[in-house]
């Protein structure tokens, strides 16, 4: 039998590593889980009032790289300590960047994928910001490439547990899509 609750979560949530520069073009990092895509090259973030916040409404470019497994504890750090009072926080949790060749937004050198982004539409809600941006590019590392294409099996991408307050690494290929169902077929 099912229990009923009052409230809900959705699943997986993914944890991205939002980098931006500041007004002297120091760069500074966020985790954030409350984001996603919408369609095939917009997203959308979710950003109380932080150093990024104002970074992304200042500069209006950004990349959203992909926490990963083997630099968790660097991921989870900048979700911890602000840039405005860190303003090294960065160099402290071992993350250098490359400036992009696209956009004026940092790309973290040590996680292997970054989405590059570049703002369309900020809205004020409550007191949080919704950033809506452009995907308008991507670096990967020849590394995490099967067949010219970013292979997550060597990505390991982590998500947020937001019941257990925890990361957990994203698993398996258990089953195509558009193709597991043909069995009903
Ligand atoms: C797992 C995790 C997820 C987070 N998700 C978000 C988020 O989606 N939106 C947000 O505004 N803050 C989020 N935060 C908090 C910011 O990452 C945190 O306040 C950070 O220190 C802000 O850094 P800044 O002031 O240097 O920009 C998250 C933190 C963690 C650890």
């Amino acid at each position: 039998m099912k229990q009923s609750f009052d409230k809900g979560f959705l699943t997986p949530h993914p944890v991205f590593i939002i980098a931006v520069y500041d007004e002297n073009g120091n760069a500074n990092a966020m985790n954030a889980a409350w984001a996603g895509q919408i369609g095939a090259n917009q997203l959308s973030i979710s950003l109380s009032s932080h150093k990024t916040t104002t970074n992304i409404k200042a500069n209006k470019e950004f990349t959203v790289s992909f926490a990963t497994k083997e630099y968790i504890e660097a991921c989870d750090y900048v979700g911890m300590v602000s840039g405005s009072k860190v303003p090294d926080k960065l160099a402290k949790c071992g993350f250098t960047v490359t400036k992009s060749d696209k956009i004026n937004a940092p790309v973290i050198d040590q996680l292997p994928v970054a989405i590059e982004c570049k703002v369309i539409e900020l809205q004020e809600e409550f007191d949080e910001t919704r950033v809506v941006a452009e995907i308008v590019g991507m670096k990967a590392d020849e590394s995490v490439l099967t067949n010219d294409k970013v292979d997550l099996s060597k990505v390991h991408p982590i998500m947020f547990d937001t019941v257990a307050g925890c990361y957990r690494e994203i698993g398996e290929n258990v089953g195509g899509a558009w193709s597991a169902g043909k069995k009903f077929m």
